[in-house]
Protein backbone atom coordinates (compact mmCIF):
# COMPACT_ATOMS: atom_id res chain seq x y z
CA UNK A 1 0.00 0.00 0.00
CA UNK A 2 1.21 3.30 -0.44
CA UNK A 3 2.64 5.59 2.22
CA UNK A 4 -1.24 7.39 2.40
CA UNK A 5 -2.67 3.80 3.20
CA UNK A 6 -4.93 4.62 5.78
CA UNK A 7 -3.51 1.71 8.18
CA UNK A 8 0.40 0.98 9.51
CA UNK A 9 1.32 -2.59 7.62
CA UNK A 10 3.59 -3.43 9.77
CA UNK A 11 0.70 -3.12 12.92
CA UNK A 12 -1.42 -4.69 10.77
CA UNK A 13 0.95 -7.54 9.97
CA UNK A 14 1.79 -8.05 13.72
CA UNK A 15 -2.09 -7.81 14.88
CA UNK A 16 -2.92 -10.59 12.21
CA UNK A 17 0.13 -13.12 13.57
CA UNK A 18 -0.92 -12.63 17.10
CA UNK A 19 -4.47 -12.79 16.52
CA UNK A 20 -5.94 -14.03 12.99
CA UNK A 21 -5.98 -17.87 13.10
CA UNK A 22 -5.99 -18.31 9.28
CA UNK A 23 -7.89 -21.22 7.35
CA UNK A 24 -5.43 -23.86 5.46
CA UNK A 25 -2.16 -22.61 6.81
CA UNK A 26 1.37 -24.01 6.66
CA UNK A 27 2.14 -22.80 10.05
CA UNK A 28 5.58 -24.08 9.57
CA UNK A 29 6.55 -20.65 8.32
CA UNK A 30 3.35 -18.63 8.60
CA UNK A 31 4.60 -17.03 12.42
CA UNK A 32 7.99 -15.86 10.91
CA UNK A 33 6.39 -14.66 7.48
CA UNK A 34 2.91 -13.30 7.90
CA UNK A 35 0.91 -13.30 4.84
CA UNK A 36 0.80 -11.08 2.58
CA UNK A 37 -1.76 -8.03 2.89
CA UNK A 38 -4.06 -6.71 0.55
CA UNK A 39 -4.87 -3.62 0.57
CA UNK A 40 -7.05 -3.02 -2.59
CA UNK A 41 -8.63 -4.55 -6.03
CA UNK A 42 -9.76 -3.59 -9.00
CA UNK A 43 -11.25 -5.48 -12.09
CA UNK A 44 -8.50 -8.65 -12.25
CA UNK A 45 -5.83 -7.19 -9.87
CA UNK A 46 -4.89 -6.42 -5.98
CA UNK A 47 -2.54 -4.54 -4.63
CA UNK A 48 -0.54 -5.49 -1.49
CA UNK A 49 0.38 -3.23 1.39
CA UNK A 50 3.97 -2.46 -0.12
CA UNK A 51 1.74 -0.26 -3.42
CA UNK A 52 2.35 -3.77 -5.55
CA UNK A 53 0.00 -4.75 -8.14
CA UNK A 54 -0.74 -8.19 -8.69
CA UNK A 55 -2.98 -10.07 -11.68
CA UNK A 56 -4.85 -12.65 -9.66
CA UNK A 57 -4.50 -16.13 -11.72
CA UNK A 58 -7.02 -17.59 -8.65
CA UNK A 59 -9.99 -15.79 -8.14
CA UNK A 60 -10.08 -15.16 -4.71
CA UNK A 61 -10.74 -18.80 -4.39
CA UNK A 62 -12.42 -19.58 -7.56
CA UNK A 63 -14.83 -17.09 -6.19
CA UNK A 64 -14.52 -13.47 -7.81
CA UNK A 65 -16.31 -14.49 -11.00
CA UNK A 66 -16.91 -10.13 -11.94
CA UNK A 67 -14.14 -9.03 -10.35
CA UNK A 68 -13.01 -6.91 -8.23
CA UNK A 69 -14.07 -2.95 -7.08
CA UNK A 70 -17.20 -3.23 -9.06
CA UNK A 71 -19.30 -0.43 -7.59
CA UNK A 72 -22.80 -1.21 -8.65
CA UNK A 73 -21.84 -4.31 -6.39
CA UNK A 74 -21.27 -1.93 -3.76
CA UNK A 75 -24.20 -0.21 -4.30
CA UNK A 76 -26.29 -2.87 -3.97
CA UNK A 77 -24.88 -4.04 -1.04
CA UNK A 78 -25.53 -1.19 0.63
CA UNK A 79 -28.79 0.05 -0.70
CA UNK A 80 -30.16 -2.89 0.98
CA UNK A 81 -28.47 -2.49 4.17
CA UNK A 82 -29.91 0.44 4.49
CA UNK A 83 -33.52 -0.86 3.53
CA UNK A 84 -33.61 -3.75 5.45
CA UNK A 85 -30.97 -5.05 7.04
CA UNK A 86 -32.30 -8.78 8.14
CA UNK A 87 -34.31 -10.65 9.28
CA UNK A 88 -34.82 -14.36 10.03
CA UNK A 89 -36.33 -16.29 6.59
CA UNK A 90 -37.40 -18.87 9.53
CA UNK A 91 -41.17 -19.70 8.95
CA UNK A 92 -43.50 -17.37 7.52
CA UNK A 93 -41.34 -14.22 6.91
CA UNK A 94 -38.95 -13.77 3.75
CA UNK A 95 -37.11 -10.62 1.85
CA UNK A 96 -37.65 -8.86 -1.54
CA UNK A 97 -34.19 -9.94 -2.45
CA UNK A 98 -34.32 -13.76 -1.28
CA UNK A 99 -37.96 -14.65 -2.99
CA UNK A 100 -36.93 -12.76 -6.26
CA UNK A 101 -32.91 -14.50 -6.03
CA UNK A 102 -34.46 -17.50 -5.27
CA UNK A 103 -36.68 -17.26 -8.62
CA UNK A 104 -34.41 -16.19 -10.69
CA UNK A 105 -32.05 -19.19 -9.85
CA UNK A 106 -34.78 -21.75 -10.07
CA UNK A 107 -35.11 -20.03 -13.93
CA UNK A 108 -31.18 -20.67 -14.58
CA UNK A 109 -30.94 -24.14 -12.94
CA UNK A 110 -32.30 -26.85 -15.28
CA UNK A 111 -35.80 -27.88 -15.51
CA UNK A 112 -36.98 -29.65 -12.14
CA UNK A 113 -34.67 -28.15 -9.90
CA UNK A 114 -36.74 -25.20 -8.63
CA UNK A 115 -36.03 -25.17 -4.92
CA UNK A 116 -34.09 -23.10 -3.00
CA UNK A 117 -32.31 -23.43 0.28
CA UNK A 118 -29.99 -20.45 1.03
CA UNK A 119 -26.99 -20.70 3.21
CA UNK A 120 -23.61 -19.15 3.58
CA UNK A 121 -20.31 -21.28 2.09
CA UNK A 122 -20.08 -24.30 -0.04
CA UNK A 123 -19.50 -26.54 2.92
CA UNK A 124 -23.18 -25.02 4.06
CA UNK A 125 -24.43 -26.14 0.95
CA UNK A 126 -23.32 -29.40 0.86
CA UNK A 127 -24.08 -30.37 4.85
CA UNK A 128 -27.63 -29.36 4.18
CA UNK A 129 -27.94 -31.69 1.16
CA UNK A 130 -26.79 -34.37 3.18
CA UNK A 131 -29.31 -33.37 5.60
CA UNK A 132 -32.35 -33.22 3.44
CA UNK A 133 -31.45 -36.75 1.42
CA UNK A 134 -31.65 -38.55 4.95
CA UNK A 135 -34.81 -36.63 6.16
CA UNK A 136 -36.27 -37.69 1.96
CA UNK A 137 -35.48 -41.17 2.50
CA UNK A 138 -37.05 -41.22 6.35
CA UNK A 139 -40.06 -39.54 5.21
CA UNK A 140 -40.39 -42.23 2.33
CA UNK A 141 -39.86 -45.08 4.79
CA UNK A 142 -36.71 -46.13 3.38
CA UNK A 143 -34.32 -45.06 6.35
CA UNK A 144 -31.65 -47.66 5.65
CA UNK A 145 -31.12 -45.43 2.85
CA UNK A 146 -28.65 -43.36 4.14
CA UNK A 147 -24.92 -44.03 3.04
CA UNK A 148 -23.11 -41.60 0.88
CA UNK A 149 -20.51 -42.16 -2.14
CA UNK A 150 -18.00 -39.50 -3.07
CA UNK A 151 -14.40 -40.22 -5.00
CA UNK A 152 -11.32 -40.13 -4.07
CA UNK A 153 -10.00 -36.94 -4.32
CA UNK A 154 -13.28 -34.66 -4.19
CA UNK A 155 -13.71 -31.89 -2.33
CA UNK A 156 -16.58 -30.93 -0.66
CA UNK A 157 -16.21 -28.66 2.06
CA UNK A 158 -14.50 -27.90 5.79
CA UNK A 159 -17.31 -28.67 8.31
CA UNK A 160 -17.05 -32.09 9.89
CA UNK A 161 -19.75 -33.97 7.58
CA UNK A 162 -18.30 -32.26 4.31
CA UNK A 163 -14.72 -32.83 5.18
CA UNK A 164 -15.64 -36.47 5.40
CA UNK A 165 -17.20 -36.10 2.12
CA UNK A 166 -14.30 -34.84 0.91
CA UNK A 167 -11.60 -37.13 -0.41
CA UNK A 168 -8.30 -35.21 -0.45
CA UNK A 169 -6.31 -37.34 1.99
CA UNK A 170 -3.73 -34.74 2.84
CA UNK A 171 -7.00 -32.86 3.85
CA UNK A 172 -7.61 -35.17 6.36
CA UNK A 173 -4.18 -35.70 8.33
CA UNK A 174 -4.81 -35.26 11.46
CA UNK A 175 -8.53 -34.79 11.65
CA UNK A 176 -11.03 -37.32 12.53
CA UNK A 177 -13.68 -37.66 10.22
CA UNK A 178 -17.83 -39.02 11.13
CA UNK A 179 -17.10 -42.10 12.45
CA UNK A 180 -18.74 -45.25 10.97
CA UNK A 181 -19.12 -45.97 7.94
CA UNK A 182 -21.72 -43.37 6.34
CA UNK A 183 -19.05 -42.24 3.35
CA UNK A 184 -17.75 -44.49 1.29
CA UNK A 185 -15.87 -43.45 -1.80
CA UNK A 186 -14.59 -44.85 -4.97
CA UNK A 187 -11.75 -43.47 -7.66
CA UNK A 188 -11.61 -40.50 -9.16
CA UNK A 189 -11.65 -40.09 -12.70
CA UNK A 190 -8.41 -38.88 -13.45
CA UNK A 191 -7.59 -39.58 -17.00
CA UNK A 192 -3.61 -38.16 -16.98
CA UNK A 193 -2.84 -41.48 -13.74
CA UNK A 194 -5.60 -44.03 -15.42
CA UNK A 195 -4.03 -47.12 -15.28
CA UNK A 196 -1.69 -48.23 -18.27
CA UNK A 197 -2.46 -48.98 -21.17
CA UNK A 198 -6.11 -48.27 -20.74
CA UNK A 199 -8.01 -45.95 -23.42
CA UNK A 200 -10.31 -43.31 -22.15
CA UNK A 201 -13.36 -45.75 -23.39
CA UNK A 202 -11.72 -48.28 -21.09
CA UNK A 203 -11.33 -46.21 -18.15
CA UNK A 204 -14.61 -45.07 -17.83
CA UNK A 205 -16.07 -48.49 -18.64
CA UNK A 206 -14.27 -49.86 -15.50
CA UNK A 207 -14.65 -46.44 -13.20
CA UNK A 208 -18.60 -47.18 -14.22
CA UNK A 209 -18.04 -50.97 -12.88
CA UNK A 210 -16.23 -50.37 -10.04
CA UNK A 211 -19.38 -47.62 -9.06
CA UNK A 212 -22.04 -50.75 -9.73
CA UNK A 213 -19.41 -52.95 -7.41
CA UNK A 214 -19.37 -50.30 -4.64
CA UNK A 215 -23.62 -50.03 -4.24
CA UNK A 216 -23.78 -53.65 -4.66
CA UNK A 217 -21.37 -54.44 -1.77
CA UNK A 218 -22.91 -51.49 0.38
CA UNK A 219 -26.36 -52.66 -1.04
CA UNK A 220 -28.61 -50.35 -3.17
CA UNK A 221 -31.23 -50.00 -0.08
CA UNK A 222 -28.56 -48.40 1.85
CA UNK A 223 -27.06 -45.86 -0.18
CA UNK A 224 -28.88 -42.61 -0.52
CA UNK A 225 -26.78 -40.38 -2.56
CA UNK A 226 -23.46 -39.54 -4.97
CA UNK A 227 -21.42 -36.54 -4.69
CA UNK A 228 -19.67 -35.62 -7.55
CA UNK A 229 -18.05 -31.99 -8.77
CA UNK A 230 -19.02 -31.75 -12.51
CA UNK A 231 -15.04 -31.36 -12.55
CA UNK A 232 -12.77 -31.94 -9.33
CA UNK A 233 -11.76 -28.56 -8.35
CA UNK A 234 -9.18 -28.81 -5.40
CA UNK A 235 -8.26 -32.41 -5.78
CA UNK A 236 -6.62 -31.80 -9.17
CA UNK A 237 -8.82 -30.10 -11.06
CA UNK A 238 -10.05 -33.54 -13.22
CA UNK A 239 -12.07 -33.31 -16.14
CA UNK A 240 -13.73 -36.98 -16.11
CA UNK A 241 -13.58 -39.32 -19.19
CA UNK A 242 -16.09 -38.07 -21.92
CA UNK A 243 -19.88 -39.44 -20.93
CA UNK A 244 -18.76 -40.01 -17.18
CA UNK A 245 -21.52 -37.92 -15.57
CA UNK A 246 -24.19 -39.18 -17.94
CA UNK A 247 -23.59 -42.77 -16.88
CA UNK A 248 -22.95 -42.21 -13.44
CA UNK A 249 -26.09 -40.66 -13.23
CA UNK A 250 -27.76 -43.41 -15.20
CA UNK A 251 -26.31 -46.03 -12.86
CA UNK A 252 -27.54 -43.63 -10.16
CA UNK A 253 -30.92 -43.73 -11.51
CA UNK A 254 -31.04 -47.58 -11.52
CA UNK A 255 -30.55 -47.90 -8.50
CA UNK A 256 -32.38 -45.42 -6.61
CA UNK A 257 -29.94 -43.45 -5.37
CA UNK A 258 -29.67 -39.46 -5.89
CA UNK A 259 -27.27 -37.48 -7.34
CA UNK A 260 -25.67 -34.78 -6.28
CA UNK A 261 -23.47 -32.16 -8.58
CA UNK A 262 -21.65 -30.07 -6.27
CA UNK A 263 -21.50 -26.70 -8.35
CA UNK A 264 -19.38 -24.71 -6.24
CA UNK A 265 -16.65 -24.06 -8.42
CA UNK A 266 -18.22 -24.86 -11.74
CA UNK A 267 -21.51 -22.76 -11.63
CA UNK A 268 -21.76 -19.04 -12.38
CA UNK A 269 -19.85 -19.17 -15.42
CA UNK A 270 -16.14 -20.93 -14.69
CA UNK A 271 -17.06 -23.21 -17.66
CA UNK A 272 -18.99 -20.96 -19.87
CA UNK A 273 -22.33 -20.97 -18.50
CA UNK A 274 -24.59 -20.60 -15.10
CA UNK A 275 -24.81 -24.44 -14.28
CA UNK A 276 -22.39 -26.86 -16.14
CA UNK A 277 -24.73 -30.34 -15.15
CA UNK A 278 -26.71 -29.69 -17.95
CA UNK A 279 -24.94 -27.49 -20.33
CA UNK A 280 -21.92 -28.90 -20.54
CA UNK A 281 -21.73 -32.23 -19.43
CA UNK A 282 -25.73 -32.86 -20.80
CA UNK A 283 -27.51 -34.46 -17.42
CA UNK A 284 -29.45 -33.45 -14.65
CA UNK A 285 -29.36 -34.21 -11.40
CA UNK A 286 -31.62 -34.30 -8.12
CA UNK A 287 -29.68 -31.80 -6.25
CA UNK A 288 -26.82 -28.83 -7.22
CA UNK A 289 -25.05 -27.26 -4.64
CA UNK A 290 -23.34 -24.13 -5.58
CA UNK A 291 -21.82 -20.79 -3.70
CA UNK A 292 -18.50 -18.77 -4.55
CA UNK A 293 -19.73 -17.23 -7.63
CA UNK A 294 -23.40 -16.93 -6.81
CA UNK A 295 -22.53 -13.55 -5.50
CA UNK A 296 -18.56 -13.58 -6.97
CA UNK A 297 -17.63 -13.48 -3.18
CA UNK A 298 -18.89 -9.31 -2.84
CA UNK A 299 -21.02 -11.48 0.10
CA UNK A 300 -21.03 -15.19 1.86
CA UNK A 301 -24.27 -17.11 -0.22
CA UNK A 302 -25.03 -20.45 -0.70
CA UNK A 303 -27.98 -22.31 -2.67
CA UNK A 304 -28.91 -25.96 -2.05
CA UNK A 305 -31.37 -26.47 -5.51
CA UNK A 306 -33.43 -28.91 -5.13
CA UNK A 307 -35.66 -30.55 -7.64
CA UNK A 308 -39.59 -30.70 -7.43
CA UNK A 309 -39.62 -34.67 -6.45
CA UNK A 310 -37.53 -33.97 -3.60
CA UNK A 311 -39.28 -30.47 -2.72
CA UNK A 312 -42.31 -32.26 -2.74
CA UNK A 313 -41.66 -35.19 -0.39
CA UNK A 314 -39.97 -32.41 2.15
CA UNK A 315 -42.24 -29.84 2.53
CA UNK A 316 -45.54 -32.22 3.30
CA UNK A 317 -45.92 -31.52 6.97
CA UNK A 318 -44.60 -34.81 9.38
CA UNK A 319 -47.42 -34.28 11.45
CA UNK A 320 -49.85 -31.82 12.67
CA UNK A 321 -48.18 -28.73 14.61
CA UNK A 322 -44.53 -30.26 12.89
CA UNK A 323 -42.10 -28.49 11.31
CA UNK A 324 -39.28 -28.87 8.91
CA UNK A 325 -36.44 -28.04 11.49
CA UNK A 326 -33.12 -27.26 9.54
CA UNK A 327 -31.72 -23.30 8.42
CA UNK A 328 -29.08 -20.91 9.61
CA UNK A 329 -29.46 -17.87 10.97
CA UNK A 330 -28.47 -15.99 7.73
CA UNK A 331 -30.19 -18.47 5.57
CA UNK A 332 -31.75 -16.33 2.86
CA UNK A 333 -29.81 -13.15 4.28
CA UNK A 334 -31.37 -10.22 2.30
CA UNK A 335 -27.93 -8.07 1.89
CA UNK A 336 -26.25 -11.20 0.36
CA UNK A 337 -28.95 -12.03 -2.03
CA UNK A 338 -28.70 -8.30 -2.97
CA UNK A 339 -25.40 -8.83 -4.09
CA UNK A 340 -26.78 -12.27 -6.03
CA UNK A 341 -29.09 -10.78 -7.88
CA UNK A 342 -26.71 -8.14 -8.87
CA UNK A 343 -23.88 -10.14 -9.21
CA UNK A 344 -26.41 -12.34 -12.13
CA UNK A 345 -27.57 -8.92 -13.59
CA UNK A 346 -23.66 -8.26 -14.66
CA UNK A 347 -23.31 -11.52 -15.64
CA UNK A 348 -26.20 -11.48 -18.08
CA UNK A 349 -25.79 -7.53 -19.35
CA UNK A 350 -22.07 -8.38 -19.96
CA UNK A 351 -22.28 -12.11 -20.87
CA UNK A 352 -20.15 -12.75 -18.96
CA UNK A 353 -20.57 -16.91 -19.94
CA UNK A 354 -20.10 -16.08 -23.63
CA UNK A 355 -16.80 -14.33 -22.97
CA UNK A 356 -15.96 -17.72 -20.90
CA UNK A 357 -17.42 -19.70 -23.60
CA UNK A 358 -15.22 -17.69 -26.36
CA UNK A 359 -12.13 -16.88 -24.21
CA UNK A 360 -11.53 -20.08 -22.27
CA UNK A 361 -10.41 -22.35 -25.60
CA UNK A 362 -7.42 -19.66 -25.79
CA UNK A 363 -6.75 -20.14 -22.66
CA UNK A 364 -6.59 -23.75 -22.33
CA UNK A 365 -4.49 -23.94 -25.82
CA UNK A 366 -2.03 -21.28 -24.43
CA UNK A 367 -1.59 -23.02 -20.85
CA UNK A 368 -0.93 -26.16 -23.21
CA UNK A 369 2.29 -24.45 -24.96
CA UNK A 370 3.81 -25.36 -21.32
CA UNK A 371 3.90 -28.88 -22.03
CA UNK A 372 7.13 -28.56 -23.29
CA UNK A 373 8.67 -27.01 -20.40
CA UNK A 374 10.61 -29.77 -17.75
CA UNK A 375 8.63 -30.26 -14.45
CA UNK A 376 4.92 -30.11 -16.87
CA UNK A 377 4.07 -33.34 -16.90
CA UNK A 378 0.33 -32.65 -17.48
CA UNK A 379 -1.81 -29.56 -18.51
CA UNK A 380 -5.81 -29.81 -17.72
CA UNK A 381 -8.71 -28.25 -16.96
CA UNK A 382 -11.37 -26.61 -18.96
CA UNK A 383 -12.03 -22.73 -19.14
CA UNK A 384 -11.53 -20.52 -16.51
CA UNK A 385 -10.39 -23.91 -14.41
CA UNK A 386 -7.05 -25.19 -15.29
CA UNK A 387 -3.91 -26.61 -13.77
CA UNK A 388 -0.59 -27.73 -14.31
CA UNK A 389 0.96 -30.80 -12.89
CA UNK A 390 4.28 -30.60 -11.99
CA UNK A 391 6.09 -33.84 -12.13
CA UNK A 392 9.92 -35.22 -11.80
CA UNK A 393 9.85 -37.12 -14.23
CA UNK A 394 7.45 -36.74 -17.21
CA UNK A 395 7.52 -40.90 -18.64
CA UNK A 396 7.08 -42.67 -15.49
CA UNK A 397 5.24 -39.17 -13.77
CA UNK A 398 6.89 -39.71 -11.05
CA UNK A 399 6.32 -36.84 -8.78
CA UNK A 400 8.83 -34.85 -6.68
CA UNK A 401 9.53 -35.09 -2.68
CA UNK A 402 6.55 -33.23 -1.34
CA UNK A 403 9.11 -31.55 1.21
CA UNK A 404 10.33 -29.59 -2.56
CA UNK A 405 6.86 -27.89 -2.25
CA UNK A 406 7.13 -27.27 -6.01
CA UNK A 407 4.01 -25.90 -6.38
CA UNK A 408 4.60 -23.66 -3.69
CA UNK A 409 8.05 -22.68 -5.41
CA UNK A 410 6.56 -21.84 -8.83
CA UNK A 411 3.72 -19.68 -7.28
CA UNK A 412 6.42 -17.79 -5.21
CA UNK A 413 8.40 -17.23 -8.77
CA UNK A 414 5.12 -15.98 -9.92
CA UNK A 415 4.23 -13.72 -7.37
CA UNK A 416 7.80 -12.09 -7.59
CA UNK A 417 6.81 -11.35 -11.08
CA UNK A 418 3.79 -9.44 -10.37
CA UNK A 419 0.99 -13.01 -11.05
CA UNK A 420 -0.90 -14.88 -8.65
CA UNK A 421 -1.01 -18.71 -9.09
CA UNK A 422 -2.52 -21.46 -6.30
CA UNK A 423 0.09 -23.90 -4.93
CA UNK A 424 -1.77 -27.24 -4.08
CA UNK A 425 0.78 -29.24 -3.23
CA UNK A 426 2.74 -30.45 -6.82
CA UNK A 427 -0.38 -28.26 -8.54
CA UNK A 428 -0.11 -25.09 -9.34
CA UNK A 429 -3.77 -23.86 -10.18
CA UNK A 430 -5.94 -21.30 -12.06
CA UNK A 431 -9.24 -20.04 -11.52
CA UNK A 432 -9.29 -16.23 -12.47
CA UNK A 433 -12.04 -13.45 -13.08
CA UNK A 434 -14.15 -14.32 -15.41
CA UNK A 435 -13.27 -11.45 -17.50
CA UNK A 436 -9.67 -11.86 -18.21
CA UNK A 437 -9.20 -10.65 -21.67
CA UNK A 438 -6.47 -12.60 -24.15
CA UNK A 439 -3.76 -10.03 -23.00
CA UNK A 440 -4.23 -10.94 -19.59
CA UNK A 441 -4.15 -14.57 -19.99
CA UNK A 442 -0.99 -14.57 -22.28
CA UNK A 443 0.76 -12.46 -19.49
CA UNK A 444 -0.55 -15.02 -16.74
CA UNK A 445 0.57 -18.05 -18.76
CA UNK A 446 4.34 -15.94 -19.93
CA UNK A 447 5.25 -15.52 -16.15
CA UNK A 448 3.92 -19.03 -15.86
CA UNK A 449 6.20 -19.95 -17.87
CA UNK A 450 9.38 -18.13 -16.51
CA UNK A 451 8.48 -19.68 -12.93
CA UNK A 452 8.37 -23.31 -14.51
CA UNK A 453 11.83 -22.46 -15.31
CA UNK A 454 13.09 -20.48 -12.63
CA UNK A 455 12.35 -23.48 -10.25
CA UNK A 456 13.37 -26.45 -12.82
CA UNK A 457 16.89 -24.47 -12.77
CA UNK A 458 16.76 -24.35 -9.01
CA UNK A 459 15.78 -27.72 -8.34
CA UNK A 460 18.52 -29.26 -11.04
CA UNK A 461 20.90 -27.06 -9.23
CA UNK A 462 20.00 -28.77 -6.38
CA UNK A 463 20.85 -32.48 -8.00
CA UNK A 464 16.71 -33.15 -8.33
CA UNK A 465 16.69 -35.18 -12.05
CA UNK A 466 14.01 -34.01 -14.05
CA UNK A 467 13.85 -35.97 -17.00
C1 LIG B 1 -16.39 -28.09 -4.99
C2 LIG B 1 -16.43 -27.43 -3.65
N1 LIG B 1 -17.41 -27.72 -2.79
C3 LIG B 1 -17.50 -27.14 -1.59
C4 LIG B 1 -16.57 -26.21 -1.18
C5 LIG B 1 -16.67 -25.61 0.18
O1 LIG B 1 -17.05 -24.29 0.08
P1 LIG B 1 -16.80 -23.30 1.30
O2 LIG B 1 -15.32 -23.16 1.45
O3 LIG B 1 -17.49 -22.04 0.84
O4 LIG B 1 -17.46 -23.87 2.50
C6 LIG B 1 -15.53 -25.86 -2.04
C7 LIG B 1 -14.53 -24.88 -1.64
O5 LIG B 1 -13.55 -24.63 -2.30
C8 LIG B 1 -15.44 -26.49 -3.30
O6 LIG B 1 -14.44 -26.23 -4.13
Amino acid sequence: MPSNAPYDAEEVRRQDIAHHFHPFTDFADFKKTGSMILGEAEGAYLTDSGGKRYLDGIGGLWCVNIGYGREEMAQAIAQQARQMVYYSSFGHHTSVPAAQLAAKLASLAPGPLNHIFYGTGGSMANDTAVRMIHFYFNRLGQPAKKKIITRHDGYHGSSYLTMSLTGVAFDHTGFDLVPGDLIHRVSSPNCYRRPDGMTEAEFLDYLCDEFVQKIEEIGPGNVAAFFAEPVMGAGGVIVPPKGYHSRFAEICREHGILYVADEVVTAFGRLGHFFASESVFGMVPDIITSAKGLTSAYAPLSATILSDEIYDVLSVPQAKGAMFTHGFTYSGHPVCCAAGLKNIEIMEREDICGHVRKVGPYFERRLKTLQDLPLVGDVRGSHFMLCVENVADKTTKELLPPEVSVGKRIAEACQKRGVLVRPIAHLNVLSPPLILTTGEIDRLVDVLREGILEVAGQLTAEGHKLS
